[in-house]
């Protein structure tokens, strides 16, 4: 085995952790006369609990506390392992895979009657975009441009699985994703990493709520720990290169931001980080993630993530795995039977010490204590915990906020008005269940408004609509087209759905070409030559290249897997009942071989030369796109002062005015440029950002508080953050101020 340099020091976490260590003890000698042990005394304060609770621990029960195993049916391909026949009752955690708390609650019962110290297990489970009410995926939230919206959905998420015996969702996803070829895109929030923090830190506030220990807040799990977004050519689970300035720059942002918001887990990634893989890469876990930014909830593998350091080369085998691991700062071992099996041989061995084996089962237990679950370790089932109306409310809204109405042409055929014969044709018309996305916990499809649905249900009384499958999702085209033909001549106008199957998306589901399937392209080209008006709805869960298809639709709607209530936000779309409001949070490339394409790339030398010679180089629909029933005019920008000192915050405005006939939601957008600077940095970077409904004729202020540091500031390749004097240039839509900065 190599030996590897541990690097921990004493800084502000260490004098912290004195003074709590020095507290506990206190409270501790006020217990030795108690007829409880401290530790299940709620009344003391939860480090004193731990310290108890430590002391009564033998090595098993510690060892037992640093695993996960599973509990219930796992349907899901990715997850394979070994089965657990019989669960010790000292077990850390298990994902749950049941819909009702009864498993749940007789496992917990094990855990507290049987084991010697009655410690709680927790509950974790893949929660990802809602438990039974499905919402739009991640990437389509991030559309939205409403992170309190998603916060409300999170909450309903968090509600509904607490109540089912799930005290621990595996979410936030917050890789900043540049690639639409690698599935994993559709579960988190787009290209942009100040856009990955807001929604991150919104998820977080929505599952945790003001307490954890309530006992409708779950606990929240900031994923992958790092760099997953940079799959090599989109595909999964493969080596990532990283250098630490990007690391820095780009991919780590959006989790600093999401442990300062109170995150209780992390999971580690699947990637090897130039060399280092994720889950045993102390620089990482241990250095940045407890020791900079004092995190100090604990850290879970990703599932088998410790055996396979051995399958990337990095260790020799599982019990090098969980060395590398432990000492790196893994605290939970997900499914790979590493910890349980290894962590007693290691430490008689003095390859692991007992602080890292004791500071990791410290780390779990405080998030129990925080859970509230030795106070509250089962779950008192709910009968109507699903569907309520009000979460139901909840996912309709995000769902027509996060669809993008990416093109409506001069002939303005949406929102639909003079036409009385609708045409409603492809193969995702009338799907419910890849409506419902990846990761979809336990949706159900017959919860589900389709397409079909929410058509007929908004338009059925004034209009006739008929129904042509036309295609196929990706097979033989013959059997339906004669008739969506027929169907075309007799409509005056063509809805057509099309797009990708849910599990063309989500983990292991990358794609080398991300057009639509042949077939789908065809049926489009082929109803096209009917001459009648077509609109083109896409349900999908990555951006698409559309390149061949964009010029047979005169509109199109961009629905992603919109969840439970998709066909009834959709039709209000089409009606005009809902005017669109939705923004790309990625960049829609023209075609595959544009890839990487995204909004934030850093300067060329020369922006006139280098581009392609085949294709144009711009990207079909950039970053931030997304149209609208109704029109804006914004004003210049002004700022209270064009010169600054880094030390002063100085405000910038801008006026926006509805110059059109409905009431619509805009977006304003603040991007920062620096011309130069010592280090380079992107074309343009998003720093704030605010969505506001506004009335047609009236006027609204929009505006953004700068602070030199925050925001005209950069990160250097160790993860300091310094500001430089010079000159800035601040953008909103297509205005620009500058702003110069001294010292
Ligand atoms: C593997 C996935 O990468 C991760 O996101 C998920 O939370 C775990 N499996 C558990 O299902």
């Amino acid at each position: 085995m190599k030996k590897r340099k541990m690097n921990i020091g004493l800084n502000d976490k260490g004098i912290l952790r004195r003074t709590l260590l020095t507290i506990s003890v206190f409270f501790l000698s006020l217990n030795t006369f108690a007829s409880e042990p401290l530790y299940k005394d709620s009344s003391m304060p939860v480090e004193s609990r731990i310290e108890d609770l430590m002391g009564r621990m033998t090595l098993e029960e510690k060892i037992f506390q640093l695993n996960q195993y599973t509990l219930g049916w796992n349907n899901n391909e990715n997850n394979l392992g070994e089965e657990v026949k019989e669960i010790p009752a000292e077990i850390g955690s298990l994902i749950y895979f049941e819909e009702d708390p009864e498993l749940r609650n007789l496992m917990q019962k094990k855990a507290m009657e049987e084991s010697r110290l009655g410690i709680p297990i927790l509950f974790g489970y893949d929660v990802i975009h809602g438990f039974r009410t499905i919402y739009p995926i991640s990437l389509a939230q991030a559309c939205s441009w409403n992170p309190a919206l998603v916060k409300e959905a999170c909450a309903v998420a968090a509600q509904e699985s607490r109540m089912s015996g799930v005290d621990w969702t595996f979410s936030p996803m917050i890789d900043v994703a540049r690639d639409p070829r690698w599935g994993r895109v559709s579960e988190g929030y787009g290209e942009d990493p100040y856009l990955n923090s807001v929604f991150g830190v919104a998820s977080v506030e929505g599952y945790q709520g003001n307490n954890l220990s309530d006992t409708l807040s779950i606990a929240a799990c900031l994923k992958h720990f790092v760099g997953y977004g940079a799959s090599e050519a989109g595909r999964d689970y493969v080596y990532t290169e990283i250098s630490p300035q990007t690391l820095w720059d780009t991919y780590l942002p959006p989790y600093e931001a999401g442990i300062n918001a109170g995150a209780a887990t992390v999971m580690s990634a699947f990637n090897d980080i130039s060399g280092v893989p994720a889950s045993a890469n102390p620089y990482t876990l241990n250095d940045i993630l407890k020791q900079k930014w004092n995190f100090d909830g604990f850290v879970v593998s990703d599932w088998a993530a410790i055996n396979q350091l051995k399958e990337q080369g990095y260790t020799a085998d599982n019990k090098e795995g969980t060395m590398r691991a432990i000492n790196a700062g893994l605290d939970m071992d997900m499914m790979n039977h590493a910890y349980d099996r290894n962590l007693q041989a290691l430490l008689e061995e003095g390859l692991v010490t007992q602080d890292v084996i004791d500071e990791a089962v410290r780390r779990i237990l405080r998030v129990k204590f925080r859970l509230g679950l030795f106070e509250n370790p089962y779950t008192s089932e709910v009968k109507d915990r699903f569907l309520r109306k009000s979460s139901l409310e909840t996912a309709s809204n995000l769902a027509a906020e996060s669809m993008v109405l990416l093109k409506n042409d001069s002939t303005k055929v949406l929102p639909l008005k003079n036409f009385k014969k609708i045409a409603v044709i492809g193969p995702m018309a009338k799907t419910q269940k890849e409506l419902l996305g990846s990761w979809n916990a336990h949706g159900n499809p017959e919860d589900v408004i389709s397409f079909w649905e929410g058509i007929n249900k908004e338009f059925g009384s004034t209009h006739e609509i008929r129904y042509a499958e036309g295609c196929d999702f990706d097979s033989d085209i013959s059997n339906g087209l004669s008739d969506a033909m027929k169907l075309a001549d007799w409509a005056d106008i063509v809805i057509m759905c099309l797009g990708e199957k849910n599990n063309w998306s989500g983990e292991n589901a990358s794609r080398a070409d991300i057009h639509l399937p042949a077939i789908q392209e065809s049926l489009a080209q082929t109803i096209s030559a009917s001459g009648k008006p077509m609109v083109l709805i896409l349900t999908n869960g990555r951006p698409l290249a559309l390149d061949r298809i964009e010029p047979f639709f005169n509109a199109i709607v961009e629905a992603w897997q919109p969840g439970v209530a998709g066909g009834e936000s959709l039709a209000g779309i089409l009606s005009g009942r809902i005017n669109p409001s939705g923004k790309l949070a990625m960049t829609f490339p023209l075609t595959t071989g544009q890839i990487p394409i995204y909004y934030n790339r850093r300067k060329s030398g020369r922006h006139h030369q280098g581009f392609y010679k085949d294709i144009s180089s711009e990207p079909l629909y950039p970053f931030g796109h997304g149209l609208s029933y109704t029109d804006f005019e914004y004003s210049d920008i002004k700022i209270s002062s064009s010169e600054i000192k880094k030390s002063d915050k100085v405000t910038a405005t801008v006026s926006v005015k509805n110059i059109g006939e409905i009431p619509g939601y805009e977006t304003v957008m603040w991007f920062v440029s620096d011309p130069f600077s010592t280090i380079t940095r992107p074309v343009k970077e998003l720093k704030h950002f605010e969505k506001v409904n506004i009335n047609p004729g009236e006027t609204r202020e929009f505006s953004f508080e700068i602070d030199p540091l925050k925001d005209l500031g950069f990160v250097d390749n160790e993860g300091n953050k310094f500001v430089e004097p010079g000159d800035y240039y601040i953008t909103v839509n297509d205005k620009r101020i500058k702003l110069t900065l001294t010292e």
